[in-house]
């Protein structure tokens, strides 16, 4: 059977212009819509404007932006713009030490998720009669969920395996034919690494065909790594949780910059200092409006991740605009394991043991065993030496780090003034020694 190399044809192939006029209808209609919600009202009369002032695309320079702290300050609800009742899922961030980030989302919502998913599956050759599976978290990562709708309205038939437990992902691989897998690159690598303890050749023992990476930075050669040793094509994905999850961009056959889908967003890239626009093809902030969202519509909302445009036309045919892969934060946000975690929540933890003094280093490592976070931390000066006592606060002080920020991390303690972090400057918390671009 031959398939339409889109799976939204018109919307995919669409010109510019005409996304452009697709956009701006959407841009006036969100924006009408936003005024629902207490929270958007307030900023619109800050800034003294009314939804009738977006006359033009440019005049989403006009909007205010919205960041992590007014998710977290609204935390649950307060940007929704439907009822509650309207609403039938939300996903939030992990952590318990501030309040997480909640997004909502309606039926519709969903569906337009699922779409997009699906969208980007089938652009790097997914079809219905592959086998797809996920390695990804499910609960609250939009992931699991993501991919999983995603996949199921491409019409695969999907395994949902979830994160961990590498030697069944392998099985599963093998035996169900898998064809089409979703894993973060560390993840991708240590399963290469245990097929290969295994004796399983991914050429001759599975169907491997595709691979979709994201959640994670990785560079160029780490792609090419991953093709040559899983003997696979594999595609970058963005997606952050705030606009929905995976699906926002997605790499094409062309494996040439991740188009964003321009019907769902329109995307500003800033300066992080003075919010100003980068001239095009400049490395800046991404800086996305949600066009397609009813439950919870964002209006510049600063993802925090760098990146740039890539200029020109893609030969696939899409006019949807690409990204070059993304370049890494422009806050202290930590990405491991495909898990997001800001050095305050380690700090929290921390600091709730009278045992411990406040000088700590998270040092961040590529191993064998995939990507580790240890934590140094030091003892306070009146703390015992007894072993026994010091085994028994590292195994509870881990435990709510696990709790916290959802992975284990290596935990040493050390006598006190043993780490030299706190200099005159700004002490050095965080040290990543992986290599990410
Ligand atoms: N995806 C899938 N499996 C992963 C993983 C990842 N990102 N990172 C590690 N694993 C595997 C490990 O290889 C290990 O497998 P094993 O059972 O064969 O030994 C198992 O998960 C546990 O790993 P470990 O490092 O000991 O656990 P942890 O306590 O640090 O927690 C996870 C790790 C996997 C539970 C946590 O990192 C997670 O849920 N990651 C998925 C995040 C995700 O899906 N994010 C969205 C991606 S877009
Ligand atoms: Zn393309």
């Amino acid at each position: 059977m031959s398939y339409s190399p889109y799976f939204n044809p018109d919307l995919e192939t669409m010109s510019r212009a005409e996304l452009e006029a697709l956009q701006l209808e959407r841009l006036q209609k969100t924006v009408r819509h936003c005024m629902n919600a207490e929270f958007y009202r307030k900023k619109f009369a800050e800034l003294g404007i009314t939804p009738d002032d977006i006359k033009t695309l440019d005049d989403v320079r006009r909007l205010p932006f919205t960041t992590k702290d007014d998710l977290r300050e609204n935390y649950p609800f307060g940007l929704a713009c439907v009822p509650l009742r309207d609403c039938t899922r939300l996903h939030s961030s992990s952590g318990t030490t501030g309040n997480p980030t909640v997004v909502l989302h309606t039926q519709k919502d969903l569906d337009e998720w699922a779409t997009a998913v699906a969208r980007c599956l089938w652009m790097v050759g997914s079809r219905p009669d592959d086998v797809f599976q996920n390695s990804a978290g499910y609960g609250m990562f939009t992931a699991g969920l993501g991919f999983q709708y995603g996949a199921e309205k491409v019409g695969m038939l999907t395994v949902p395996a979830a994160a961990g437990n590498t030697l069944r992902q392998i099985k599963f691989i093998k035996d169900f034919g898998t064809s089409v897998l979703h894993a973060i690159p560390s993840y991708a690598s240590r399963i290469y690494e245990v097929m290969k303890e295994q004796g399983v050749d991914p050429r001759r023992d599975t169907k491997l065909r595709v691979l979709c990476i994201g959640a994670e930075p990785h560079s160029e050669e780490q792609r090419q790594r991953i093709e040559q040793n899983l003997g696979v094509k594999a595609y970058n994905s963005y997606g952050i949780s705030e606009m929905m999850g995976p699906g926002v961009a997605f790499e094409c056959q062309e494996q040439n910059g991740l188009h964003i889908w321009e019907d769902y967003f329109i995307v500003e890239i800033i300066d992080p200092v003075t919010l100003e626009p980068v001239p095009d093809g400049e490395l800046g902030e991404l800086v996305i409006t949600t066009i397609n969202r009813e439950a919870m519509p964002l209006l510049r909302y600063r993802t925090r991740d760098l990146t740039r445009f890539l200029p020109g036309e893609c030969p696939c045919g899409r006019h949807h605009r690409r990204l070059a892969r993304l370049q890494g934060r422009s806050d202290d946000m930590i990405i491991l394991k495909g898990v997001n975690i800001f050095p305050i929540q380690i700090e929290k933890i921390l600091l709730k043991f009278k045992e411990l003094s406040t000088d700590y280093l998270i040092t961040l490592e590529t191993k064998d065993e995939g990507d580790v976070m240890t934590i140094e931390v030091e003892l306070s000066q009146l703390f015992t030496d007894d072993y026994t006592q010091l085994k028994t606060l590292e195994r509870e002080i881990t435990r709510q780090l696990k709790d916290e920020i959802l992975i284990t991390p290596r935990l040493r303690l050390v006598t006190k003034g043993t780490l030299a972090v706190s200099d005159e400057k700004k002490a050095v918390r965080v040290k990543d020694l992986r290599k990410l671009f």
